[in-house]
């Protein structure tokens, strides 16, 4: 029976993804290349310096180490300052009620972030305490889509993976969830997340799957 749940952070829990995105398109701009919104799709769930990569791979200039930190810390700046303002207004319809159900089920809830930032916008969302493990990125040694940042919170949740669903509104994170063998849920486009055992436009959906889930367990 699943009994742990693994949330993703950036636009599963909070809609931070439009400030990702406009923080990297600031710096596509700044270095003279484009940044479609199918970009960032691209970018959802990969971690800073991959991100940075990926933008810089447009432009035909070659970029130092020492440059490319530069620019990480700028976009990170810019970061910071569109999150400056958050709180629990912020989150994702069906988010909170999804946390006190499955508290009230017993569940465990983990965070799977690839974002370095994620302690900080938990903090400002006041749901640091709905966790009982919060991954460090940092700490991490592949990026989505390899499982790891999700076998991590299984483990330390002393969770079988086939014991836990993942919730992802990133085509990697999906991948990553099914490669760390759990039960994968999308938030999103079902067309762009078809890697995803069920799929729903928006967090609302997610108690009535879960219910769904351990009836038929
Ligand atoms: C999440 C977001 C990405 C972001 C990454 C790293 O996965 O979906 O858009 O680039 O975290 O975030 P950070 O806050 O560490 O730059
Ligand atoms: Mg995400």
């Amino acid at each position: 029976t699943p009994k742990t749940c693994i949330f993703d952070l950036d636009g599963v829990v909070v809609d931070t993804a439009k400030y990702h995105f406009q923080a990297w398109r600031r710096l596509a701009e700044f270095v003279g290349v484009a940044f479609t919104h199918e970009d960032n799709d691209n970018l959802k769930g990969v971690g800073r310096m991959e991100s940075l990569d990926y933008i810089l791979a447009k432009s035909p200039r070659l970029f130092s180490n020492k440059e490319r930190l530069a620019l990480a810390d700028q976009k990170n700046d810019d970061y910071k300052e569109l999150i400056k303002g958050i709180n629990a207004a912020e989150l994702l319809p069906g988010v909170s009620d999804t946390f006190t159900w499955l508290r009230e089920e017993g569940w465990k809830i983990g965070l799977a972030s690839a974002s370095r930032n994620a302690p900080q916008v938990i903090k400002s969302l006041g749901v640091e305490g709905v966790f009982d493990y919060v991954a460090d990125a940092g700490k991490i040694l592949n990026g989505k889509p390899a499982p790891d940042i999700f076998l991590d919170v299984a483990r330390a949740l002393n969770s079988a993976p086939t014991d836990a669903i993942g919730v992802e509104d990133a085509v990697a994170g999906v991948t990553a969830i099914k490669a760390a063998g759990m039960i994968a849920v999308g938030i999103g486009d079902p067309a762009l997340l078809h890697e995803a055992d069920v799929v729903m436009p928006t967090p609302e959906g997610l108690i009535e799957c879960f219910k769904l889930m351990q009836a038929k367990a």
